[in-house]
């Protein structure tokens, strides 16, 4: 079976002063989705964007023939609920959260999926798989964390390839269609490694913003992919 691999840049590393343009510059650079990172200064030590900012993208998130192209919402907020709510009447496609920044995970999920977008959960470096037994059967959409969350730039911590393959075993049981996406630390030349481990999704954020061609790095993770 052939994986569709998907690349979805982190806006967190993108020209900020300049987001509709870098939105519509990655996009024609080969971009698959576009990662947008949410942070409350509260469930991690950042403060980022919301759904006002989602909303003003939503029109640039398109390609050049006016294909639209899924906003992936990564919410490192907590609580989760009504924000998810907002971000998805703000265009979200996908709205992933951390299991323990919800005081109620399966309602969330349920929340989320009640807008008729997708529904994720994600995962970082030191939390188990543990809550998939009860909620695989409710989502698009597993995020494993490969750095802490918070900030873009970091190192690639490598115990995540362990817990990819673990999450791709957790999916081929279930026999549903979920995405697997790795987030934190990808790069042209890591990326291969994520990939055997099991994902089909790659996010990358400073990897490919701040360098002078996105096309060129696109297609570098794409060689590497194969
Ligand atoms: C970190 C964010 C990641 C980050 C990835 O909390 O969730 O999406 O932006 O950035 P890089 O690719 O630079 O590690
Ligand atoms: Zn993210």
């Amino acid at each position: 079976m052939t994986t569709t691999y998907r690349i979805a840049p982190s806006i967190l590393s993108a020209d900020f002063a300049r987001l509709g343009e870098e939105v519509k510059s990655v996009i024609d650079a080969g971009a698959d989705w576009i990662h947008f990172d949410v942070m409350d200064n509260h469930y991690v030590p950042n403060l980022t964007f919301g759904p006002m900012i989602c909303q003003a993208l939503k029109p640039h998130a398109k390609t050049a023939s006016g294909v639209a192209v899924p906003i992936d919402v990564h919410l490192m907020i907590s609580p989760v609920d009504a924000l998810a709510v907002s971000f998805a009447e703000a265009g979200a496609d996908l709205i992933s959260f951390h299991p323990d920044a919800s005081a109620h995970v399966h309602r969330s999920i349920q929340a989320i999926k009640s807008k008729g977008i997708k529904a994720g959960l994600v995962f970082n470096p030191a939390k188990s798989l543990e809550v998939l037994e009860w909620t695989i059967d409710e989502i698009d959409l597993i995020l494993i964390m490969s750095v802490n969350p918070g900030f873009g730039g970091q190192s690639f911590i490598d115990s995540a390839l362990r817990k990819v393959e673990l999450a791709r075993q957790w999916i081929e049981r279930s026999g549903r269609d979920i995405r697997l996406e790795v987030d934190g630390g990808i790069k042209a030349d890591n990326i291969r490694r994520v990939a055997d481990a099991g994902a089909d999704t790659f996010v990358a954020g400073s990897a490919i913003f701040g360098k002078p061609d996105y096309k060129t790095v696109i297609d570098q993770m794409r060689v590497a992919l194969g």
